[in-house]
C-alpha cells in the first residue's frame, strides 16, 4: 500500500518528454554527423555518441576513478558554496545540462531544501535511460520535488525552455563538459544560453582549470582501463544504432595532452588497414594502420580569460569559487540587461 502510493506520487511528480523520436534522440540529423565526421580527413565523432545506457554507465565510472581528479573537486567545491548559492538565488528552477546521474546536483537540491525553497528540476540529457533512472531515484528521496525531464540536445532543449513558475532559474552547466566544445561551438552555445535565460537569472559554470601535464594525462588514461572502455563503446554505440559493424578489437583508446592548445584531445587508433560500414547510412569507411579518430577534446581553462568572455557575453560572473590548488572552478554568473 505505502509502496504503490510512493510510486504514484513520483508518477505525478514526473515528467519526461522526448524530444526527438526514441531511436533518433542523440542523431537529429539523423546520423548525417556521423557520416560528415568519418569522411573527413582527419576523421572525428561527435561527442555525443558516447552516452547510450552503457556510456552513460561507464561515465560514472569514469567520475569515480583515483586518476580523475575533476568530479571529487567539484563536488567538494559545490559542498563548501551551495550555501552561498543558495542565499544569492533565492526560490529557484534548476535546469541542468548533460545531467548524468544527478549525483552532484544532489549538493544543490540539499541547500535548496534547507532553506525551506520548492524544488523544481529540469534535467537535460541525450541519454533517455539514465535520465529515466535518475530522476526516479531523485524523486523517492525529496518528497516535495518536481522532475520536468527533456531527453534531448542542448541546443534543442535550450531552444524550448518554458518561463518558470518559479522567481528565477538557474542554468547549470558542470563537470567541465563547456571543455567538450571547441572555442567556436563554445560561442554558439553562450549565446544559445543567453537566449534561453531572462535578464537577471543564473548560469552556473564548472570549468576544469589548466594544470601540469602529468596530472591530466592519467585522468584521461586510467589504469583500470575504463576511459578506454568508455572511447570504444562509441563504436558499439554506431553499429547498434547505425547497422555498423565496426570490431572495437582492432581499435584503441589513445588521449594525451596537447599543450598548445591546451587541451586533451581523445582518439581510437586503427590498429590495422581496415574497412568499415554503416549500412544504415549507406557508409563504407576506409581507415589506414594507426588512423585516428577524434572522439572528444577537453579544453582547459584559464580563469580570467573564461571570466572576461562570459561577461563580454552579458552573463556576468558574481561570485568565483575554486579549490585549495585551483584546479578546478566553479562561476555562478547573471544574464545582464
Ligand atoms: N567533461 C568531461 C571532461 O572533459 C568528459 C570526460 C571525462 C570524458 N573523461 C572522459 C569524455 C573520458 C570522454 C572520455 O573531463
Amino acid at each position: 500500500m505505502s509502496i504503490s502510493k510512493t510510486v504514484n506520487s513520483i508518477e505525478k511528480r514526473l515528467q519526461i518528454e522526448r524530444l526527438l523520436g526514441a531511436t533518433q534522440i542523440v542523431a537529429p540529423s539523423a546520423g548525417s554527423d556521423v557520416v560528415k565526421g568519418l569522411t573527413q580527413t582527419p576523421k572525428s565523432l561527435p561527442a555525443c555518441y558516447f552516452y547510450d545506457d552503457r556510456g552513460s554507465e561507464l561515465f560514472e565510472q569514469i567520475c569515480e576513478l583515483p586518476e580523475y581528479y575533476v568530479t571529487r573537486t567539484e563536488t567538494a567545491i559545490l559542498q563548501q558554496c551551495a550555501g552561498e548559492i543558495v542565499k544569492i538565488t533565492g526560490a529557484c528552477e534548476l535546469i541542468e545540462l548533460g545531467s548524468g546521474n544527478s549525483t552532484k546536483t544532489r549538493i544543490l537540491l540539499d541547500a535548496y531544501q534547507e532553506l525551506g525553497y520548492p524544488l523544481h528540476y529540469l534535467p537535460i540529457d541525450v541519454c533517455a535511460g539514465i535520465l529515466e533512472t535518475s530522476a526516479k531515484q531523485l524523486l523517492g528521496d525529496y518528497p516535495s520535488l518536481q522532475v520536468y525531464a527533456l531527453a534531448g540536445t542542448y541546443e534543442l532543449a535550450l531552444a524550448q525552455l518554458l518561463p518558470t513558475q518559479l522567481p528565477t532559474r538557474m542554468i547549470c552547466f558542470i563537470g567541465s563538459t563547456l571543455g567538450n566544445l571547441t572555442s567556436d561551438e563554445c560561442n554558439v552555445f553562450f549565446s544559445q544560453i543567453t537566449n534561453a535565460l531572462q535578464v537577471g537569472e543564473y548560469f552556473l559554470l564548472g570549468i576544469d582549470l589548466r594544470k601540469p601535464k602529468h596530472i591530466l594525462e592519467p585522468a584521461y588514461n586510467d589504469n583500470q582501463g575504463v576511459t578506454g572502455a568508455f572511447n570504444l563503446n562509441m563504436l558499439e554505440h554506431l553499429n547498434h544504432r547505425f547497422e555498423g559493424n565496426f570490431d572495437t578489437t582492432q581499435f584503441e583508446h589513445w588521449a594525451f595532452y596537447n599543450e598548445i592548445e591546451h587541451q586533451i584531445e581523445m582518439h581510437l587508433r586503427s590498429l590495422r588497414s581496415q574497412s568499415v560500414e554503416l549500412r544504415a547510412l549507406n557508409l563504407k569507411v576506409n581507415f589506414a594502420l594507426g588512423e585516428t579518430i577524434l572522439t572528444e577534446i577537453s579544453r582547459k581553462f584559464d580563469l580570467n580569460t573564461i571570466q572576461q568572455q562570459l561577461t563580454a557575453q552579458g552573463l556576468l560572473p558574481l561570485h568565483v569559487w575554486t579549490d585549495r590548488n585551483q584546479w578546478f572552478g566553479l562561476l555562478l554568473c547573471q544574464l545582464q540587461a
